[in-house]
């Protein structure tokens, strides 16, 4: 199948893309390489998934008329470009065009000039509001301008699966972490920390903020596990996280406990748009796509620490400085 990827440069379509040509998909993907956050980390995604022979094309989707950049022979689409976080450096204008323009130019794009197989949206839990412990029914309250906007994505991709023009499904994500995390996220933030020893800035009262943090190999795993089930996930929002929570403490405590170090807080006033519990039902995920999410917070923390280290070590190579 010749599968559309976007934002394939960032932390998950790199990992989606790379797992999609596994198992010997033609896959190509698309980036605008935005500047969020440094684009070099983009960029190496982008040449390690070259090197597979996966053709990237840098292309905005917040550009209409794709159909002059991207070939109309797709059959299935995994939409994972958007502005994520909720940085105060991102702009209402920055997630209005990345989430709402862009999703609605390529749903257009989709609409006209392909024969689609089937569209992956790819959603968050932070549609959903402040305290998320819930299935698929409840009704959204977002408390940002992200969950705003990506609550509108996703009902735009779901008004092309209601009126017939291609089948689709949203995935709603919950707190991803890994190798190739985004330098914003807690996990990366850390393990930055503890190797060069700086604070980690800790925002009022979420210490006790509770999480689903879910490796990116289960979530991958969730996210390929649509294929081959399109019948049945057509028109369908599908949480997709582990069903464990764990507070924020906690997760300081296994990157302190896994890199023998102490962790320096640095106190920072309440973060507008954090939501206080995010734990994922997935009964849904469970039943549609056989989902078993398994790898537990320690050992999926080990293999970012263990990510972060080897690509310091080829910095530090690349350099000609010894480790
Ligand atoms: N990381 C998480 O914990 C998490 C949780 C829930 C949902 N999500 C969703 O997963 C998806 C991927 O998130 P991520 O964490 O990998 O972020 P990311 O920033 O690493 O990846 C997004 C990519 O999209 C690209 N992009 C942004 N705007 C674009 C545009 N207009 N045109 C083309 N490309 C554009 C960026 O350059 C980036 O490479 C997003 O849709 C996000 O909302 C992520």
């Amino acid at each position: 199948m010749k599968i559309l990827v976007t934002g394939i440069a960032g932390f998950i379509g790199s990992h989606l893309a790379e797992r999609l040509h596994k198992m010997n998909h033609e896959v190509i993907g698309l980036d605008n390489f935005s500047s969020y956050y440094d684009v070099s980390l983009k960029r190496e995604n982008a040449r390690v998934l070259n090197g597979m022979g996966i053709h990237i094309m840098e292309c905005d989707l917040r550009n209409e008329h794709l159909e002059m950049k991207l070939p109309t022979d797709i059959d299935f689409i995994f939409h994972c470009a958007a502005q994520p976080g909720i940085a105060s450096t991102s702009s209402f204008e920055d997630y209005l065009s990345n989430n709402i323009i862009a999703t609605h130019n390529l749903a257009d794009f989709a609409r006209q000039f392909l024969k689609l197989k089937f569209f992956v949206n790819i959603g968050t839990s932070s549609i959903y509001g402040s305290d998320v412990f819930c299935d698929e029914e409840q009704m959204a309250k977002p408390i940002s301008n992200y969950g705003v906007t990506k609550l509108a994505a996703e009902q735009i991709i779901m008004s092309h699966s209601r009126l017939g023009k291609f089948p689709a499904c949203s995935l709603r994500l919950y707190s991803v972490y890994g190798s190739r995390e985004r330098p914003d996220k807690m996990f990366s933030q850390l393990i930055d920390c503890a190797i060069n020893g700086k604070s980690f800035p800790l925002f009022d009262g979420s210490q006790a903020h509770k999480r689903s943090f879910t490796h990116i190999k289960d979530i991958i795993d969730g996210i390929v596990s649509i294929i081959g089930k399109e019948a049945v996930c057509d028109g369908q929002v599908i949480n997709l996280g582990t069903d464990k929570e764990y507070t924020t403490q906690q997760g300081i405590n296994t990157v302190e406990k896994l890199m023998n170090t102490k962790i320096e807080l640095n106190q920072k006033p309440a973060r507008s748009g954090d939501q206080l519990r995010t734990k994922a039902v997935i009964d849904k995920a469970q039943r549609l796509l056989e989902y078993r999410p398994s790898v537990g917070l320690e050992e999926g923390v080990q293999e970012q620490i263990a990510w972060v280290l080897s690509k310091n070590a080829q910095t530090l190579k690349a350099l000609s400085i010894p480790t």
